[in-house]
């Protein structure tokens, strides 16, 4: 199907399913790693939508309360940000748009001022896409919008491609957090090279607060977050034909004040081997060996303000949420000379 040919409104999604191929090389690079590890991208399947849902309605899990605090009470300002003084049309792309139950506040409110944009959600969960395309032509009649499902750069470049409107990227809910410093730097530096001088991003952060309840919000009681990694585990089972024994790995999450990183392991509970099926490939575990799941960076605003200046973007504004745990950074794609 040639997407440039497609009608904007129509419900469209590509690349449905992750390759075999692709996921299978993944997981044998990382469990082939030192320490093992797993990418969390693999974490979304429609099981891990659903327990991602429900860690967000969980009393420990803060930081989509603490965003959704700043779309649905200032929503004024992130509309008068995004619209600027020009008044001209653009695109409003959302890296990672989930369940887009933020940023519908912000499409509402735009859609109902009568601004002209396109709303083009990127979601690496072909579920997630689909579900959007339900909804939101159901929730917020007279919205434009494209549903794309891939990998965000790949996506960012097919999106730039449909047209050469002004750009505003939001990148919500800490999906930053999910990339070391370094790597998030190199994203920033990346998504800078994808944008034009004028564009404008809003990010998401979590900001360093009490380390107990940052732990608490990666250790909930309910055990949702303990389940939402072993799914990937699952996921592998079902889908690379594996055969790992769940009840052999046990949840065990960190916290760093110092340097703000938040990370997750499962621990093997025994010697075993799982075998790959669809790989060809056997991994062996020692018993206390753990497997690198996630990381959640915490950041303080300083150093969110670093990284902007220092990947070609200019820090405009920042939103934060009553408890200041949280902060929506609005940064402008600054003038670069490659010279
Ligand atoms: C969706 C990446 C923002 O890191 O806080 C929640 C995922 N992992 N609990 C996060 C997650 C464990 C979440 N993000």
């Amino acid at each position: 199907m040639n997407i440039e040919t497609l009608p904007i409104n129509m419900n469209y999604t590509d690349d449905k399913h992750v390759s075999v191929n692709k996921f299978c090389e993944d997981v044998i690079s990382g469990l082939t790693s030192s320490p093992k590890r797993l990418d969390s991208k693999y974490f979304y399947d429609a099981t891990g939508d659903r327990l991602f849902q429900d860690l967000m309605e969980c009393p420990e899990y803060y930081p989509t309360k603490c965003e959704l605090d700043i779309f649905a009470n200032q929503t004024e300002a992130l509309a008068n940000a995004i619209i600027g003084d020009k008044g001209d049309e653009f695109d409003l792309i959302e890296l990672g748009a989930g369940d887009a139950m933020k940023s519908s506040y912000l499409l509402s409110h735009l859609v109902n001022k009568g601004i002209n944009f396109t709303y083009l959600p990127i979601d690496i969960s072909a579920n997630v896409i689909e579900l959007l395309d339900n909804e939101l032509s159901e929730n917020i009649p007279g919205l434009i919008f494209r549903g794309l499902n891939g990998e965000y750069f790949d996506m960012l470049k097919k999106a730039a491609a449909l047209s050469n409107k002004r750009k505003v990227v939001l990148f919500l809910g800490s999906n930053i957090g999910n990339m070391p410093i370094a790597d998030a730097e190199n994203f920033c530096f990346k998504l800078r090279d994808n944008l034009s001088h004028g564009d404008m991003v809003i990010i998401g952060f979590d900001l360093k607060k009490n380390p107990k309840i940052i732990l608490d919000a990666y250790n909930d009681k309910g055990g949702i977050t303990k389940n939402f990694n072993l799914n990937l585990l699952k996921r592998i089972n079902r889908e690379l034909n594996a055969d790992f024994n769940l009840g052999q790995f046990d949840h065990y999450p960190v916290y760093d004040p110092e340097t703000g990183a938040c990370k997750s392991y499962l621990i093997s509970l025994s010697d075993q081997q799982v075998n790959l099926g669809s790989c060809n490939k056997s991994i062996r575990f020692h018993k206390d060996e753990v497997i690198f799941m996630e990381i959640s960076q915490k950041f303080t605003v300083q150093q969110t303000k670093d990284i902007a200046i220092s990947t070609g973007f200019s820090p405009v504004d920042y939103l934060f949420d009553t408890r200041e745990w949280f902060t929506d950074a609005i940064w402008l794609a600054r003038y670069i000379s490659y010279i």
